[in-house]
């Protein structure tokens, strides 16, 4: 058993805790050792132990497994920077229940993929995304690191989603679009055209409102 510390204690990340039970329900994989967290102090959270701030991960001297269960994705890439520890790995965190094509699906690390997510073929997820519940990812699309999906969010197929995009829960991206990086889509929103780097868009179709960095 590779022991496992969750970063976020707040509602994702006791999800992610029941992720990774549900994992060892099917294949026993991982001991949780606990959670890091910058804001969240409880002594105990849902029976397990509060282990620290994130950098105490720099002080760990034993092999240990980490998953970033934050999903805005500036503070996910922060946080990714500030652990340089050997002893530190980011596994894929995938619910038994997910649904993953053979063909040519490519995936890197650190990527946490909730119960009811499908992803098809010829799909490439960099690192450190989160798929959070009964996502869709369909044919010929990219997903940059650092890009999180809220429930529900259904992608169609030849998208490519640049780095750190965060999609709020059941939002739709209809296919051949491209949505620039750190771009925010918002709950609900159709997204019919391609959207420019670090915006906000909302509604049917999706408009940016605002520019940020
Ligand atoms: C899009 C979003 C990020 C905007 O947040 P924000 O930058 O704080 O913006 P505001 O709340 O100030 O809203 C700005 C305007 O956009 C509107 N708006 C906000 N979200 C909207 C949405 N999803 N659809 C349509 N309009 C929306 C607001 O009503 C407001 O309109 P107004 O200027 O006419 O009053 C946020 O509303 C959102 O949808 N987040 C996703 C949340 C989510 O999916 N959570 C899942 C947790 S598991």
């Amino acid at each position: 058993m590779k022991k496992i510390a969750i970063i976020g204690a707040g509602g994702f990340g006791r999800e992610v805790k029941m992720l990774i039970e549900q994992i060892n329900k099917v294949d026993p994989q991982f001991e949780i050792v606990g959670f890091y967290d910058d804001k969240f102090f409880d002594a105990e959270i849902n029976g397990l132990p509060y282990l620290g701030k994130v950098d105490d991960i720099n002080r760990v001297r034993e092999n240990l497994s980490i998953a970033i269960s934050i999903a805005d994705p500036h503070t996910k890439k922060s946080i990714v920077q500030l652990i340089k520890n050997n002893h530190i790995d980011f596994p894929n965190l995938i619910h038994p229940n997910v649904f993953i094509g053979t063909d040519e699906v490519v995936l890197g690390k650190g990527n946490i993929i909730c119960a009811g997510v499908v992803i098809t073929v010829n799909i490439k997820i960099e690192d450190f995304v989160i798929l959070n519940l009964s996502c869709t990812v369909g044919h010929d699309t990219t997903v940059g690191s650092y890009s999180s999906f809220m429930p529900g969010v259904n992608i169609s197929g030849e998208v490519v989603l640049q780095e750190g995009v965060y999609v709020g829960t059941g939002a739709k991206i209809i296919n051949l679009l491209e949505i620039g990086q750190y771009t925010i889509i918002g709950a609900g929103a159709v997204v019919a055209k391609s959207l420019p780097s670090h915006c906000t868009a909302v509604g049917i179709p999706a408009k940016p409102i605002k520019f940020h960095n």
